[in-house]
């Protein structure tokens, strides 16, 4: 049989090009999430299966279908993380990071689920996470959604992206409203869809989140979760709509968003563009004051969001707002006698003198014509060009690759790093 040697279907390699948007964004979210005051932690991408059954719940698509799951050598039941929330849960309290105290945590790394792969929907992603814990009131939730379009706006993306906000309400009362509402659907069975149907008494609230347009268009008459509403989650919300509206930040509130995972209590929110098709959400999250506790913690209140890292940048792409940059500043080129030895040692020179400067040496040799090629290849600004002329003057020739205008010049080697920086303009 032959070796198969392509990558798993929906895990996708970053090549180059790729990486170097990757980490434009990637600098932008670090800078910003740090700005808020907040703390990056790192966890393992593979817990204990029964942590995220627990946390995400049973009967949820991600727990059902989608987990990567494994026996491991010792016999473990093991899975790689489908989402970063209940392991950073799981880490908090392992090392009594939450107790009698709150966190401002946030992680970026890949996460697994065996969905259909399509355009913005993956088996290996990536999210940046925020992870909020302690704190109670409405100002966090305002915080996190406050953040996140500092985000957009950094990136210029704040007119192409919706804030679609709701409230679940407490625990108690998504109960009532449970019962409310399963009674609504049973009236009503022979016109749901099979998967709502199968919904109905596995996990009904997820049927208000249904994409069929016939059940939609049903659930309009059917029970509202906000007539369960009682005082403090109605002051909870409408604290959390005036910090918004102080700020600035339009939203929708949508009472049909109830998100996928279980865990969820009172606020809700989504962002989602209508430039990437079907998978529009670019980024999730919401309060979930209960899974602390359930979790074996002592009662700790907590929110928080994950961003999908390929759906933002996808976003960036098609609206032209992003593009790779080059990786190499100073491309060192030459021919004349030991030139390696001559190339390196100005290299060195020259990256000990303009620290922070991409520089790159030709290897290979090769005529001018060839280097010079390879140079622009690489996308570099600037071309410090050896001869045996040059060597024995302990000089270089340096060239503006990008202003085919300007002639070249021959400087003494201290002067060169000056030289430089006036081409590459630092
Ligand atoms: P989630 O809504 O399941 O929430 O995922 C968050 C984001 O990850 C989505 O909005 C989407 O952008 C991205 N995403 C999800 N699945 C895929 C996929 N298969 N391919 C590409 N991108 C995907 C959570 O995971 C929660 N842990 C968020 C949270 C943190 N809530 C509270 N704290």
């Amino acid at each position: 049989m032959a070796l198969n040697v392509q990558a798993v279907r929906g895990m996708n390699d970053l090549l180059p090009e790729d990486t170097s948007i990757w980490q434009q964004v990637e600098t932008v979210l670090r800078q910003t999430l740090s700005s808020f005051g907040y703390s990056e932690v790192r966890m393992p991408v593979v817990e204990h299966t029964n942590l995220f059954c627990r946390a995400i719940g049973e009967v949820t698509d991600v727990v059902e279908k989608e987990m990567y799951t494994f026996e491991d050598r010792s016999g473990d039941m093991l899975s790689l993380r489908p989402e970063g929330t209940a392991g950073c849960v799981r880490c908090a309290l392992e090392h009594n990071l939450i107790y009698n105290q709150e966190q401002r945590l946030w992680y970026m790394g890949p996460m697994f689920r065996h969905e259909r792969p399509q355009k913005g929907r993956y088996r290996q992603f990536h999210q940046t996470g925020v992870e909020v814990f302690g704190l109670k009131g409405p100002d966090i939730d305002a915080e996190l959604i406050i953040m996140t379009y500092e985000l957009w706006k950094r990136f210029g993306i704040q007119d192409q992206v919706k804030l679609q906000l709701n409230s679940l309400g407490s625990a108690q009362e998504r109960a009532a409203y449970r019962e409310s509402l399963v009674k609504f659907l049973e009236a009503h069975f022979d016109e749901l869809d099979e998967d709502s149907k199968r919904r109905t008494h596995t996990n009904p609230l997820r049927v208000l989140d249904t994409k069929d347009e016939k059940v939609g268009e049903l659930l309009k008459s059917a029970p509202k979760l906000a007539d369960h509403f009682g005082a403090e989650t109605k002051e909870h919300f409408a604290k959390l709509r005036a910090l918004l509206d102080a700020e600035g930040i339009a939203y929708e509130i949508n009472p049909r968003l109830v998100r996928g995972l279980d865990y969820y209590n009172l606020t809700v929110f989504e962002w989602v563009t209508d430039a990437l098709g079907a998978q529009g959400t670019v980024c999730g999250g919401g309060r979930y004051d209960g899974l602390v506790e359930q979790l074996g913690g002592t009662p700790t209140c907590a929110v928080g969001f994950g961003l999908g890292m390929e759906r933002l940048i996808l976003l960036l792409q098609t609206l032209g707002k992003i593009t790779p940059k080059s990786s190499v500043d100073v491309y060192v080129l030459g021919s004349g006698d030991d030139i390696e030895l001559h190339e390196a040692k100005t290299a060195s020179f020259l990256r000990k003198a303009l620290p922070g400067v991409r520089i790159m040496t030709h290897c290979g040799g090769g005529n001018f014509k060839r280097q010079f090629k390879r140079a622009d290849k690489t996308g570099a600004r600037a071309a410090v060009i050896l001869g045996n002329d040059e060597i024995a003057r302990g000089s270089v020739t340096i060239k503006d690759l990008r202003n085919k205008d300007s002639a070249q010049s021959e400087y003494a080697l201290c002067d060169a790093p000056e030289a430089l920086r006036k081409i590459l303009e630092i």
